[in-house]
């Protein structure tokens, strides 16, 4: 969940890593630290606190250092002090690394290094790494971090240099991303995308288990058994414009009102209107084996995790497969029983969420066929299931999650869509019905957005309560969830989503006037159930926000608060829903002045367990 950024080259490299740092500050933002190679000197630089912080101080550096390596942290173990900050190097000063990841037996390696006299400065789990690659190093410094890895547990993207090779940069991985970028006569390396964009289109995809070697004009590939490898260069079509904040003062606000168009861009050219069917391009399954498909199992962390709930409704609403949620911790180390048959879907906007991509790994393992959505191109998990649907959403950069949220739900309709029509369980007609209901979603979503001046002043009149309720029933359960998370995440409220009916069971007793509950409340064969549920709120004072379809009057005497969302098939509700409800956490968090963009204790994209 860290950023680590590297360079060599001919120019400047204080201001390349602290603009790459600047890019990666959502992977981690409560610790940074430069070091540079100047004169045959490591010149380090690391303190505890923003990246903004950073630039006065490293713009004062002293200059002309062509190699350095850089980091943003975001912290596992060891508080966030100056002296836990990263870089961390060895006895001598000599080596200096940069890591994303945990190192899970450190403990153990410290131990056996501090006996053989090694002297550690800090807390962290990292700084094993540069006395181990010093315990090692006898003539050069790749053969030291080959045998190092081979003593570490756990998982690691690493940036490496050392003052006995001025003008080399090391790289390594296992478990976290690692992308070298290849520029004219320099070359980068770091744990994302993002940081490379402005540089360079050029990049290569480190597997696990690869060490690289970057001098400005060359890089070397290799294997823990010293295999060279021959590697793929990938030309990026990301558009570094688009990770700017568009005049918005956060990058969530800015994603939220980008879902017209994101909504849009997962749908593209996957409608067929003369067969009535989704088309997918990166399935890799045959007619046959979708047929053979009897059951499927959803996995995903959080608000993924969510979009997986309504991706079981789907399945098994509109084609008829039985299908499963697990949370991907949960389901990785249990033992899992995967019928034989089951498709598994591992959904995730990063696609480095460690916990995902492990889970899917045993799904592999246990033979299962398993598919990606993914939003990040190239991103472990895309790779590493070989097959699956991107949400082309673009970066989203907010920690909380929102257009991808929402594109993930676009492109599991798609999915089910498809196999509910290749197996003839829907006709023609309602498939026609469906591709016209999604090519609208991005006209309906602007209709929401235009309402948001309405959930502002909600959010003015609710900001003060310390507890909220969220609740749904059906495809609008999991959107209680996803609201309930977004406003916990940003605004640090403590909210719950409960299942309307599942209130009397035991969450009614929270209510009174002090606790507002947000119902979803739109148009369903289920509404009245969920009018019956919110009248037993109303009855014991508590304040009801809720979210309704246009022009329906069905919730008026119940609500206190009215946001309407257009009408669509009850299947898609959850897409236009979900809107006003990021809209209100947001809100609510603003007014609370919470960094929304970079909520305490929170990383974009979690690559530990
Ligand atoms: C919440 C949020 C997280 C992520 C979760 C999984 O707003 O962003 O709950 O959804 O960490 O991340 P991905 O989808 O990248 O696997």
């Amino acid at each position: 969940m860290c950023g680590i950024v590297g360079y060599t080259g001919f120019k400047d490299c204080a201001s390349i890593l602290l603009k790459g740092l600047k890019c990666l500050e959502y992977r981690g933002y409560d610790s940074w630290g430069f070091s540079f190679l100047k004169d045959e000197n490591l010149v380090t630089i690391k303190k505890a606190g923003k990246i903004s912080e950073a630039e006065e101080i490293v713009n004062d550096f002293p200059r002309k250092s062509f190699t350095g390596i850089a980091h943003t942290r975001w912290a596992t173990h060891g508080f966030p002090t100056d002296i836990n900050a990263h870089p961390h190097f060895d006895c001598r000063m000599k080596i200096a690394v940069v890591h994303n990841g945990i190192i899970e037996n450190y403990l153990e390696l410290k131990k056996e290094l501090q006996k053989e006299g090694h002297i550690f400065r800090s807390e962290t789990d990292t700084e094993v790494i540069p006395h181990l690659i010093e315990k090692y190093y006898q003539e050069d410094i790749l053969s030291a971090i080959r045998k190092a890895m081979l003593r570490l547990v756990g998982a690691f993207g690493l940036a490496i240099i050392s003052t006995d090779e001025p003008n080399i940069l090391y790289g390594a991985r296992r478990g976290s991303p690692l992308i070298v970028g290849v520029g004219d006569k320099e070359m980068f390396l770091s744990s994302d995308i993002n940081a490379l964009v402005t540089h360079t289109r050029k990049v290569i995809y480190l597997d696990e288990d690869e060490v690289v070697k970057l001098t400005p004009t060359s890089f070397e590939i290799s294997t823990l058994k010293e295999e060279k490898m021959q590697k793929e260069i990938h030309t990026i079509s990301l558009d570094a414009v688009s990770l700017g904040k568009g005049g918005l003062p956060h990058f969530m606000l800015k994603e939220i009102f980008e879902q017209p168009e994101s909504l849009h861009n997962a749908f593209r050219g996957r409608l067929d209107y003369g067969r009535a069917i989704s088309k997918l391009g990166g399935l890799e399954l045959t007619q046959s084996e979708m047929l053979s498909v009897r059951g499927i199992k959803l996995l995903g962390c959080g608000t993924s995790w969510h979009a997986a709930l309504i991706g079981k409704y789907l399945f098994e609403e509109l084609a008829r497969i039985p299908a499963e949620v697990d949370y991907s911790s949960e389901f990785r180390y249990r033992d899992p029983i995967l019928l034989p048959d089951t498709l598994v879907i591992a959904i995730s906007q990063s696609g480095e969420t460690a916990d995902t991509l492990a889970a899917m790994k045993e799904a592999k393992r246990k033979g299962a066929k398993v598919l990606g959505i993914c939003n990040v191109v190239g991103s472990s998990i895309a790779r590493e299931c070989g097959r699956g649907v991107y949400l082309h959403a673009g970066p989203e950069i907010g920690v909380a999650s929102t257009k991808a949220f929402t594109s993930q739900l676009v492109v599991l309709t798609l999915l089910a869509l498809l196999f509910a029509r290749m197996k003839g369980v829907m006709a023609r007609r309602e498939g026609l019905i469906a591709l016209n209901a999604i090519e609208a979603l991005p006209c309906l979503a602007k209709r929401v957005l235009k309402k948001a001046e309405k959930v502002e002043k909600i959010a003015d009149l609710f900001y003060r309560y310390p507890n909220f309720l969220y609740v749904g029933r059906g495809y609008q359960f999991p959107i209680a969830l996803e609201g309930a998370l977004k406003l916990k995440e940003i605004s640090y409220v403590h909210a719950e989503g409960i299942p309307a009916a599942e209130l009397k069971h035991g969450p009614i007793a929270l209510i009174d006037e002090n606790m507002p509950t947000v119902v979803l409340a739109t148009e369903s064969n289920i509404l009245d159930k969920v009018k019956s549920n919110v009248a037993e709120i109303k009855a014991r004072k508590g304040k009801i926000i809720s979210i309704v379809t246009e022009a329906s009057r069905e919730m008026d005497d119940l609500s206190d608060f009215k946001c309407s969302v257009p009408p669509t098939p009850h299947f898609l509700a959850p897409i236009l829903s979900v809107i006003p409800l990021q809209l209100l956490a947001y809100y609510i968090a603003t007014c609370l002045g919470c960094d929304v963009d970079k909520p305490r204790n929170l990383a974009k994209s979690v690559t530990v367990e």
